[in-house]
């Protein structure tokens, strides 16, 4: 249909038909105008799957690696199957538009969200963003590219100013927003929460100005949950929806505007233009049939494109891949080997069909040729494990999981459920029949029928208040506060209460939790927890160390969980969470032959590092986590990644801070983040931003690179790489660019890269484009060449660039 015949479409509606249009339906749907031809278009998280319209394990999604790990890939084309395996697992879920990827910059580790974003580097995030916006739009899905701009911690998110200069703001932060835009044509993109330099994103000028204006978007402006803090000011601005519904400031307010004249009826009519463009791309119009999407086999892409992203960190005398072949007992030790650790926490979090757990996935690569143990040593997570469907039954049905009753301010019962997990979310809704400003209390049952003698731990985490009686006698009474004011907290960083209940194998009890929702709410979120019992610290520690003494190797894998990477709040330490790394001292004493995995979706830090022999970074790899795992240990895969973010060794300097002083985050150190900020001070880091080992070597024997270039073209160079191990390999060129000059720069920047698979003992030819913008400064309003030689530095990492050659850019 033609832009024409959009905008008779909108001329056709009345003033509140089309205002109507411009907040959603509800938390996850806009509405549907059947006077011009539209269907009700649903919208869902994002980005490692597609949660749909429940927070609920009984609405299952296929889980993929975090974006840390698709960046750890380095490639293009892996990221654009992700896509694609989302906008089926969309179409599958009744899902027109993901809310998703996330590109907001690493600018420092301590960023709560980290784990959601790609990379330090804007480049490297562009490219992989613009191939994930690719894939899912091939599907027939929206892409929505967030959250614009400088969203990049979370402490004081609703409110924070990010004062950043315009340069940091153009070749850093607007950088991959603008690569995507211009090469993937998102139909979405997502104004953020925060502030940038005095106002607020969903008012801003960048919406019309530099989005629109300059690069030339024509998507949907869609406001990050709650953002539209204004009528007039945001009615005038670039923001086209206004989301969650049904009420936002627009509505009748925005009638009300545009009949006073303060709001003109034009900029209305934009918006709805807008918004039925993106209907017509994703098949909400007149009953059009959406194109065909291509599942393939999720489980076979996901264990792939999970083992493509670790990077093995190092490996001294070939450790890895395992030798299994001469062992007869392999400890597998640590709290993220038992649970698998797939995703963070916040509004990025789904429920996965199943998870494979590193002890699960390698007990089925080598269970029948060698005997695994196991213990977890120590914990990673403070908060109980939800009550699971292996230890409950439901009282009214007798089936594996919890009897959830919703009841009204009198307790009258007024609905109900069975789950499956203790940790229960309602978004919104609380179920089709049950009307949401009806519920008073939600009741939650289940039986434990005891498998061991001992103290179990229960316990209830959440905001409000709880009743938890285990066979009518009531062991937590109270109200658990929430640490700040954003009400994700209730559900990323809940207060816990426990208790300890002495219970003997054999025994049946009934647990009872009541929560008292609060006045107004429009949903809830707690999680009744529930751990059978377990050895104290100590002697956890010492079974571990006995457990890996007794063991030919031992496979460590530690880590984070979405309880400390999380939406909703900035890390206040890097360190592994608990007792970790005094496990893996204990565990190395005990035995040298010790891989270290790290199962966290940012770094972290690892104070014993030189003194292990392997360590492979996982990141949060989706659902096959245990699969890839087996894989790459036993060298049927190679741990194909690259850092996609500098490693760092120590807390503090020179990693900026996330805490605004006075409600503004100064982003004091410009176009000086990840790895230039490490040169620049001249710190050496953990492991170097583009370091990864893989399972083979190489030698790069030559590039061609021309002489000069005229300013403001494309380049393509041709780098040689020869595999020189003995097993096929996957390596990933990198190309920096230096230059010495009168303007201000990185030490050194990332200008392009190119993954390549090569044959033991072959040479590749490897083309790498090189966009003109890398030669590119941002200085008084305009993208400038400073015309004169600059160094073009080619190797496998920042710390070994093995090529160098200049460059003369012409005027
Ligand atoms: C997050 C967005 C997300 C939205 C809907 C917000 O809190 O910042 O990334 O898409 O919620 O869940």
């Amino acid at each position: 249909m033609s832009e024409v015949d959009l905008r008779a479409r909108v001329r056709a509606l009345s003033l509140e038909q089309k205002v109507r249009l411009l907040t959603g339906a509800d938390f996850w749907s806009l509405h549907p105008e059947p006077d011009a031809g539209l269907r009700r278009v649903v919208v869902s998280d994002g980005p490692v799957g597609v949660r749909g319209e429940a927070f609920d394990e009984r609405s299952t999604s296929a889980n993929t690696p975090s974006p840390t790990s698709l960046a750890a890939s380095w490639d293009v084309d892996l990221a654009h199957r992700v896509g694609r395996l989302l906008a089926a697992e969309a179409r599958r879920k009744g899902v027109d538009v993901l809310l998703a990827p996330t590109v907001n910059l690493h600018r420092s580790p301590y960023g709560g969200r980290h784990f959601e974003c790609f990379s330090e580097d804007p480049l490297l995030t562009g490219e992989i963003g613009a191939a994930y916006v690719r894939g899912v739009q091939s599907g027939g899905v929206g892409a929505t590219v967030k959250h614009f701009v400088a969203n990049d911690s979370e402490t004081d998110r609703m409110t924070v100013d990010a004062r950043v200069d315009e340069r940091a703001l153009r070749e850093l932060y607007l950088a991959p927003f603008e690569r995507i835009v211009r090469e993937a044509g998102p139909w979405l993109v997502m104004a953020a929460y925060n502030r940038v330099n005095g106002t607020t994103m969903t008012e801003h000028p960048l919406l019309d100005e530099v989005l629109r204006g300059e690069w030339g978007f024509d998507g949907v402006v869609i406001s990050d949950w709650f953002a539209t803090r204004s009528t007039d000011e945001s009615g005038r601005a670039g923001l086209d929806l206004a989301m969650p519904g049904p009420d936002s400031p627009w509505g009748q307010q925005l009638v009300d505007a545009v009949r006073a004249g303060r709001v003109d009826e034009s900029d209305v009519d934009a918006k709805v233009v807008n918004l039925l463009r993106l209907a017509q791309r994703v098949s909400a119009l007149d009953a059009a049939e959406p194109p065909a999407a291509h599942a393939g086999r999720p489980e076979v892409e996901l264990r792939r494109s999970a083992a493509a992203g670790f990077v093995l960190a190092r490996n001294e005398d070939g450790l890895l891949p395992l030798n299994t072949g001469g062992m007869r007992r392999i400890a597998v030790l640590g709290p993220n080997a038992r649970v698998a650790r797939t995703l963070g926490g916040g509004s990025a979090s789904v429920f996965p069909p199943y998870t494979v757990s590193p002890l699960e996935g390698l007990r089925a690569r080598l269970g029948d040729e060698v005997e695994i143990v196991h213990t977890t040593g120590a914990r990673s997570t403070e908060l109980l494990d939800p009550a699971s469907a292996s230890l409950v039954t439901d009282p009214e049905t007798g089936e594996p999981g919890l009897s959830v009753r919703f009841l009204d301010a009198d307790r009258a019962p007024i609905g109900g459920e069975h789950r499956t997990s203790g940790k229960l979310i309602w978004m919104g809704s609380f179920g089709a029949d049950v009307p949401v400003d009806a519920v008073g209390f939600v009741e939650v049952r289940g039986v434990l029928r005891v498998q061991e003698t001992g103290v179990h731990r229960v316990g209830v985490a959440g905001a409000g208040h709880f009743t938890l009686t285990i066979d009518d006698d009531p062991v937590i009474d109270g109200v658990l506060e929430l640490p700040g004011d954003d009400p994700i907290e209730a559900m990323v960083r809940p207060p816990q209460r426990t208790v300890g209940v002495p219970l003997t194998a054999g025994q049946e009890v009934e647990l009872r939790l009541v929560h008292r929702v609060a006045p107004d709410a429009i949903g809830t979120t707690f999680t009744l927890g529930l751990e059978q019992p377990a050895r104290g610290e100590e002697d956890e520690l010492a079974h571990a160390a006995e457990l890996a003494a007794s063991a030919d190797a031992a496979v460590l894998v530690l880590g984070t969980s979405d309880e400390s990477e999380s939406e909703g709040f900035d890390r206040d330490t890097l360190a592994l969470p608990g007792r970790q790394d005094e496990l893996v001292r204990r565990v190395l004493a005990a035995n040298p032959n010790t891989v270290v995995v790290v199962n966290s979706g940012a770094p972290v830090l690892l104070p014993w590092v030189d003194d292990v022999p392997a360590v492979l970074l996982s990141w949060f790899p989706g659902q096959e986590f245990g699969n890839a795992l087996a894989d790459v240990l036993t060298g049927d895969a190679e741990p194909g990644g690259r850092l996609p973010v500098t490693w760092p060794a120590a807390e503090g300097a020179p990693l900026p801070s996330t805490l605004p002083q006075d409600g503004a985050l100064d982003y004091a150190e410009s176009i000086h983040i990840g790895h230039r900020a490490f040169e620049r001070a001249g710190v050496e880091p953990a492991f170097r931003f583009g370091h990864g080992l893989g399972y083979t070597t190489w030698e790069y024997t030559g590039a061609d690179v021309p002489a000069s270039i005229a300013a403001g073209e494309d380049v393509e160079l041709r780098v040689r790489v020869r595999n020189t191990g003995s097993r096929a390999g996957r390596e990933v060129v990198q190309v920096y660019l230096s230059r010495e000059g009168a303007v201000e720069r990185p030490a050194h920047w990332l200008a392009g890269f190119a993954a390549v698979d090569v044959e033991p003992g072959e040479e590749a030819d490897v083309p790498v484009r090189i966009s003109a913008r890398a030669w590119q400064h941002w200085q008084d309003g305009a993208w400038c060449t400073e015309p004169g030689a600059f160094t073009l530095h080619i190797g496998r990492s920042l710390g070994e660039l093995p090529i160098a050659a200049e460059v003369k850019v012409e005027p």
